[in-house]
């Protein structure tokens, strides 16, 4: 086993959760395990993340980095580009506007 090097949770809040929380977490497992790094990252599903208007969204660390409004696609876009070659998304990011 290597070592964790990133931290994803996935909201599992009441906004998120029927905007498509368990398609995201499919993708996001699926990707992880086609790039071999399932046992680099640890994936937890969190209770809200206070932007339920730009839901579903996940934050990882470390950062944080918050991506909002996400696909399947954009979840496997970010493990290949943030988790596999350390280039956060900027598509798939919050703007400092859509934080509290
Ligand atoms: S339910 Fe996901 S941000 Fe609130």
């Amino acid at each position: 086993m290597g070592d964790t090097l990133y931290r994803i949770y996935l909201c599992g809040g009441s906004t998120c959760t029927p905007r498509g929380r368990d398609a995201l977490l499919r993708a996001l497992e699926d990707e992880l395990w086609a790039q071999r790094l399932d046992d680099r990252v640890d994936v937890r599903v969190s209770g809200c993340q206070d932007r339920c208007d730009y839901a579903p969204n996940l934050t990882i660390w470390p950062g944080p980095y918050h991506y909002s409004q996400l696909t399947p696609a954009a979840v496997r876009e970010i493990v290949q580009q943030h988790l596999g070659q350390g280039q956060p998304v900027a598509a798939w990011l919050s703007s400092e506007a859509e934080r509290r």
